[in-house]
């Protein structure tokens, strides 16, 4: 069977950028998404690149004393060298200054000019002398001033080319009203349609006034305006000029990613050249909000400009990527913070899934030799747990591709990591050093074996967003190939008896906050925290805690321990003992009579050779010497054992 096609692609980056987290944002969700919809089966196309025209480029050179090509031949390296780093797949790096572009534009402008939807007029806009460019109106300084070099604009008139965009608005606004997907997410989508209804003037795209673009053909004092050029690039990756074979299999499958400032480019203009030129418009445009870094605008001359060579160096790549598209809903702004990223390495990739796998190689090499047992955990015999979390493995991958058709990472990863979390959980519960001791080998059998197909499953769904981790996972699970040469729909539970597990191996090693704080000090700021997330839970989670208020009656030291009190509490129908943590941040007569907040359904367990029937509830903050404790009390008068909710 033919494979479907997916051709996705990110904005060409200004060559003259220094690349920064913006673009490594867009540029790994686009690599997510070709690598999942690679292990779905479709034949996928991955294109990136550099947008290298136009007057700054110009300008930069010629500071340089360099040719404007010999300065793009130069830096366009910076993101080849970065999409490496960062472990990018894209299948093809397209340069508008290469020769394919230039033809392919040329061809587009000849061919709109000879069916008349582009014409000769007079260009006007406010233009900045020094700097030779126009600035729109949105982007100027105050007293209509340079934003750039903040001298004055002059009104300005040439000779320009102009692109007939308003004959097309009612059939692209027909196209949208049946094409909802058009443009994602629906925020966006409505923007672009008011837009649409509203006055859309016919566009310039040619420039006297610039030297370093594209000419026009048979008029070479023009040059084609740089967004009309740039654009393009989508096309002429796929073989616009030079293959229609390729063109005719990648482009009706094609989605832009983008951010949300460059949406009026990709969702008007460029439709709106594509029907005039008969070929298909976009199948979706996804737009992504921006970061900010630790609350404040992203700029150079803040100097605070996300660096991702240095991300990936401090934390690796897969942390970053793996932060980038959890911490914040793809289409909403998200605010960077190394703390924060710090916070989710320890919870998210080196407690729920590194102890995961380790946990359960550990396992298998004490209690099993090394080899996945052959255990019955598939069949309708099976143990009702084992049962469960097969179904939660199969819901989860349901529920991903559910999240990804939208475009919804955070929502993919969420329930990715409810599945490890899951996973977790089930050694709690079945405690198979346990059953080892009892000699329940049987269940034993079924239970690593249950927990080897956790880890081959949740390799597979993580692989599209930490490849590298994955196939350190893969391997260590005995696996041939790699996960992500795997089909995902092939997934069937039960596989994998018999292999020969590899021996654990760190995956994500812990970051000691102590020691990081010190490092990064300057970097991460001082009094913020570092947050490390548990897995999410349903509201059942959540109700499965039973809390009450009780007071403490009576505080006693416990002789052995140096931090825990005996504590005699009263909840209206039952008086109980606990024994609490808090010995250094109260004296007993500062708990005695106070009404707190309790777990009353924890299982009974001996500290210090007193038994303990609950937990009070206090918040703390703070490490070591400056660590501070708070109770949780109720705030009104409210009768003992009544229920938290
Ligand atoms: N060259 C044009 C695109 C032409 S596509 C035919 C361009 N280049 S850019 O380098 O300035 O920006 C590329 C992308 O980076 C845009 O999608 C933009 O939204 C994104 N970002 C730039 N700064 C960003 C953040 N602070 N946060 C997230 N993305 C941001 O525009």
């Amino acid at each position: 069977m033919e494979k479907k096609s997916f051709y996705i692609t990110t904005p060409i980056y200004y060559v003259n950028d220094i690349p920064h987290i913006g673009h490594a944002y867009t540029t790994i969700a686009c690599d997510v998404m070709s690598r999942y919809m690679r292990m779905k089966g479709c034949d996928v196309r991955f294109l990136t690149g550099t947008d290298e025209h136009g007057q700054k480029v110009q300008a930069a050179a010629e500071a340089k004393g360099m040719t404007p090509q010999e300065l793009v031949d130069k830096i366009h390296v910076n993101f080849r060298e970065l999409w490496k780093v960062l472990n990018i797949s894209n299948d093809d790096f397209i340069r508008t200054t290469e020769d394919r572009h230039i033809r392919a534009v040329q061809a587009m402008f000849k061919k709109l000019m000879d069916q008349g939807d582009i014409y000769k007029g007079n260009y006007e806009g406010w233009y900045c002398v020094p700097c030779e460019t126009y600035v729109p109106e949105s982007g100027m300084g105050s007293n209509r001033t340079c934003p750039d070099c903040g001298r004055p604009l002059i009104t300005m008139k040439e000779e320009s080319y102009f692109f007939r965009a308003s004959k097309y608005v009612p059939q692209l606004i027909a196209h949208y009203e049946k094409n909802l997907q058009g443009v994602m997410p629906r925020i966006r989508y409505n923007e672009i349609m008011s837009f649409l209804r509203g006055e859309v003037r016919d566009q310039s795209v040619s420039r006297t006034t610039l030297k370093w673009g594209i000419p026009i053909p048979g008029d070479e004092k023009h040059v084609v305006y740089v967004w009309f050029d740039a654009l393009i690039n989508y096309a002429t990756a796929v073989g616009y000029l030079d293959s229609p074979e390729m063109f005719q299999k990648y482009w009706p499958a094609v989605r832009h990613m983008v951010g949300k400032d460059i949406i009026r480019f990709h969702c008007v203009i460029w439709p709106l050249m594509l029907l005039a030129l008969g070929v298909n418009v976009p199948v979706s445009v996804i737009a992504h909000g921006w970061w900010t870094v630790d609350g404040e605008k992203m700029s150079k001359s803040k100097g605070n400009v996300v660096d991702p060579f240095k991300m990936a160096e401090l934390y690796g790549a897969d942390a970053f990527r793996y932060f980038l598209l959890r911490e914040v809903p793809f289409g909403n702004d998200g605010d960077f913070s190394e703390t924060a990223l710090a916070g989710r390495i320890n919870s998210d990739l080196a407690n729920d899934l590194g102890n995961l796998l380790n946990r359960t190689l550990q396992m298998i090499v004490n209690y099993s030799d090394g080899v996945v047992p052959d255990g019955n955990i598939g069949g309708a015999s099976g143990d009702p747990l084992d049962l469960e979390l097969r179904a939660s493995g199969e819901s989860a991958v349901a529920l991903v591709d559910q999240a990804m058709t939208t475009f919804s990472y955070d929502e993919a990863l969420k329930q990715i990591w409810g599945f490890i979390a899951r996973g977790n959980k089930y050694i709690d519960e079945t405690m198979p050093w346990k059953l080892n001791k009892e000699g329940q080998t049987e269940r034993l059998r079924s239970v690593l074996h249950t927990l080897y197909e956790v880890l081959r499953l949740s390799a597979l769904l993580v692989a599209p967003y930490i490849p590298e981790s994955a196939e350190k996972i893969w391997r260590q699970l005995g696996c041939a190939g790699t996960p992500l040469s795997e089909r995902l729909d092939d997934f069937r539970w039960g596989g994998g008896a018999g292999t020969r597990v590899d021996k654990a191996e760190v995956l994500f090693p812990r970051i000691d906050l102590e020691q990081w704080k010190k490092d990064r000090a300057p970097q991460a700021k001082e009094e913020q925290q570092v947050v490390e997330h548990e897995a999410e839970i349903d509201i059942g989670g959540f109700r499965a805690v039973e809390m009450r208020v009780a007071q403490v009656v009576r505080v006693e030291e416990i002789p052995r321990s140096k931090k825990l009190y005996k504590l005699e509490v009263d909840l209206g129908y039952e008086r109980r003992t606990i024994c609490s943590g808090i010995k250094n941040f109260f004296k007993p007569e500062e708990l005695e009579g106070r009404r707190i907040v309790m777990v009353t359904n924890l299982k009974p367990t001996k500290l210090c050779g007193v038994e303990s029937n609950g937990m009070i509830l206090a918040a703390s903050a703070g490490e070591g010497e400056s660590e501070r404790v708070a109770l949780i009390v109720p705030d009104a008068e409210i009768p003992l054992g009544s229920r938290v909710h």
